[in-house]
C-alpha cells in the first residue's frame, strides 16, 4: 500500500517562518505515521521559484533571480533538516525535468483544444499571484491582500476552466477532496457562481518557464507550480515511480491557496485525465496580534528561537498539538510554555523519571522479571484504535489528546500502587506493565516527536527498532533489559 502526501512549494522570496514549518511537520507527522503503519510513503515538498514576485525580490537585492532562489531554497532545505522533516524529495520549480513537465503538459493541453488564445484585459495582484477582480477601478486592491494592482491588457493563453465546472461541482459535492468538510460550501458555491477561464501565459514577466508556442511567452506561474505535485514522482518521464505513487493521498495546505488548490488543480487534473487526489486538507493560520503571521505584515515568528529555547520536538509538538487542524490559532511564547511544562515535562517527561528511578532503586537497573496487567495491555490497544482514527482524519490535536489519556492513566496507576513503599504489593508487575505501557507512548508518540521517542527509548534500554513500527506493540517485555543512563530531557521553564 501505498500514500502520497505534499506540502505546497514555497516561495523563496520569504525564509521559512512558523506558518511554513508548521504545514511542513504536520505532512511529516503523517508521513511517519503512515510508514510506521507499513505504507510505502512518498512524501514532496519544495520551493516555488518563478513568476514577478520573485523576480521583484531578487531585483530589490539586486541579484539574478536564480541567485535568489539557490540561497533561499538552500535555507529550506536547512531548516526541514533541523527540524527532522522525512521528505523523499524537494522539488524546485527551476529543475530542468519540472520546467520539460511543464512545457509538455502546455501543449497536451493546446492539441486538446483546453488551451487558446485570447486577450486578457483585467487586474493583476503580484502579491497573490492572482488575477482579481476589483472593486473600484480608479484605486484597484487586490480583494484578498488589499495592495494595489496592476492593470493588464495583453494577448495571452486561457485555460478553459470553464468546460470543467459541472464536473468540480459533483467532485466536490461527492468526494472528500475538500476538507476539512465545512470547507464545502464555501467552494461549492464559489463554483456555482461561475468559473471564468484563466489566462495561464504572461507576456512581460521574464522569470518565468517559457511557453512551447512559436510566439513566446512565460507561463503563469501557478500553472507552472502546482504541476510539481505531478512532475515531483516523475509524470511523463517516470512511469513506474508515477504509477506507483498518483494520485495523492493528502495534500496539505493552507486556507490562503484554497482557490487554487481546490478548484484550479482539479480541474487540470480532469483535463490530463487523471484519478483525482483523495483529500485537499487546508488548515488556518496562525495569527500574531489579530493578523496573520507573514512575511509582509512584518510580524513573522521564527522557528529559530523555539528551536534553540525548547528544543525541536517541543516546537514540532506544540504545532500540532495546540490548535485542532484546520482552525487558526494565535501564536504566543506563554500559550508554548504552559503546554510544553504541563504536556511535556509534568505528565511525559516525568513519568519516565520516575519509571527509570524505581528501576534503578529497586532492582540495580534491570527491568524484573514477571506479568503485564491486562488492564494496561486493553488501555493501550483502545488508545491506538483511537488514535489511529484520529490520525486518519488528520486531527493531530485529538490525536494527541487521545494518547495523553494514556499517559495520564500511567501517572495516575504509578500514584495508586506506589510501588516505592515497602510494604507496596505487585511491586513487580506495576514497574513492568509501566515500563510497557511507556513503551508504547513513544511508538505513539514517534510521529510527532521522533527524537525524543529514540533519546527514551534508548535510556530504557531498548532498541531504536522496536519503536519503529506499530506492528512493534505486540511485542511484550520483561526482564533482563538493562536501563541505560538517566538523563531530564524537558526542563522546566520558568
Ligand atoms: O502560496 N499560518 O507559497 P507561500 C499557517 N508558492 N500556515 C501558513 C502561514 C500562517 N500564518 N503562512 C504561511 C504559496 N503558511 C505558493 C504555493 S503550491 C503549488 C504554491 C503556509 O510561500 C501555508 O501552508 O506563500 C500556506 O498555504 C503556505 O505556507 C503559503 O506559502
Ligand atoms: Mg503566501
Amino acid at each position: 500500500m501505498k500514500f502520497y502526501i505534499t506540502t505546497p512549494l514555497y516561495y523563496v522570496n520569504a525564509e521559512p517562518h512558523i506558518g511554513h514549518t508548521y504545514t511542513t511537520v504536520a505532512a511529516d507527522c503523517l508521513a511517519r505515521f503512515y510508514r510506521m503503519t507499513g505504507f510505502d510513503v512518498f512524501f514532496l515538498t519544495g520551493t516555488d521559484e518563478h513568476g514577478q514576485k520573485i523576480y521583484e525580490a531578487s531585483q530589490k537585492e539586486g541579484i539574478a533571480p536564480l541567485e535568489l532562489a539557490d540561497r533561499v531554497s538552500e535555507i529550506f532545505k536547512n531548516m526541514w533538516k533541523r527540524m527532522n522533516i522525512s521528505y523523499n524529495r524537494f522539488i524546485r520549480t527551476t529543475e530542468k525535468q519540472h520546467e520539460e513537465v511543464v512545457k509538455k503538459v502546455f501543449n497536451i493541453l493546446l492539441e486538446k483544444g483546453d488551451l487558446y488564445k485570447g486577450e486578457y484585459n483585467g487586474f493583476y495582484c503580484v502579491y497573490c499571484e492572482s488575477y482579481v477582480i476589483v472593486e473600484d477601478e480608479k484605486n484597484p486592491l487586490c480583494p484578498d491582500c488589499k495592495r494595489p494592482v496592476k492593470e493588464i491588457s495583453e494577448t495571452s493563453y486561457f485555460f478553459r476552466l470553464s468546460k470543467y465546472q459541472k464536473q468540480l461541482e459533483d467532485l466536490i459535492q461527492n468526494t472528500e477532496i475538500v476538507k476539512p468538510d465545512f470547507r464545502k460550501s464555501e467552494i461549492l458555491n464559489f463554483i456555482k457562481q461561475g468559473l471564468n477561464d484563466i489566462s495561464i501565459t504572461r507576456k512581460n514577466v521574464i522569470w518565468g518557464i517559457e511557453s512551447p508556442t512559436e510566439e513566446k511567452y512565460t507561463i503563469y506561474v501557478w500553472f507552472d507550480a502546482l504541476l510539481n505535485y505531478l512532475s515531483g514522482i516523475g509524470y511523463l518521464y517516470n512511469k513506474e515511480n508515477f504509477s506507483k505513487y498518483w494520485p495523492p493521498d493528502v495534500q496539505l495546505i493552507g486556507k490562503d491557496i484554497m482557490r487554487f488548490h481546490h478548484i484550479i488543480w482539479p480541474a487540470l487534473i480532469f483535463a490530463l485525465e487523471l484519478p483525482q487526489p483523495k483529500k485537499i486538507f487546508a488548515h488556518g493560520w496562525w495569527i500574531s496580534g489579530k493578523e496573520k503571521i507573514s512575511k509582509s505584515k512584518g510580524n513573522v515568528i521564527s522557528p529559530e528561537y523555539y528551536i534553540n529555547e525548547y528544543g525541536v520536538d517541543p516546537f514540532r509538538f506544540f504545532l500540532l498539538r495546540e490548535i485542532p487542524f484546520g482552525l487558526d490559532g494565535e501564536f504566543s511564547e506563554e500559550n508554548f510554555k504552559k503546554r510544553y511544562n504541563s504536556d511535556l515535562v509534568n505528565d511525559f517527561g516525568n513519568l519516565l523519571n520516575r519509571i527509570l528511578n524505581l528501576i534503578e532503586k529497586k532492582f540495580d537497573g534491570y527491568l524484573p522479571e514477571g506479568e503485564i496487567d491486562g488492564k494496561i495491555i486493553e488501555f493501550s490497544e483502545d488508545i491506538y484504535k483511537n488514535y489511529s482514527e484520529k490520525m486518519e482524519n488528520i486531527a493531530f490535536s485529538e490525536s494527541i489528546e487521545a494518547i495523553w489519556k494514556l499517559v495520564i492513566y500511567l501517572n495516575k496507576y504509578l500514584d495508586e500502587k506506589a510501588p516505592w513503599r515497602e510494604n507496596a504489593s505487585d511491586i513487580e508487575k506495576t514497574i513492568i506493565s509501566v515500563f510497557y505501557g511507556i513503551r508504547n507512548l513513544l511508538i505513539f508518540l514517534k510521529p510527532f516527536i521522533p527524537e525524543t521517542c529514540e533519546k527514551m527509548s534508548e535510556m530504557m534500554g531498548l532498541d531504536k527498532k522496536e519503536i519503529e513500527k506499530f506492528e512493534n506493540l505486540k511485542t511484550k517485555y520483561s526482564g533482563r533489559i538493562k536501563i541505560r543512563k538517566r538523563e531530564i530531557i524537558f526542563y522546566r521553564k520558568k
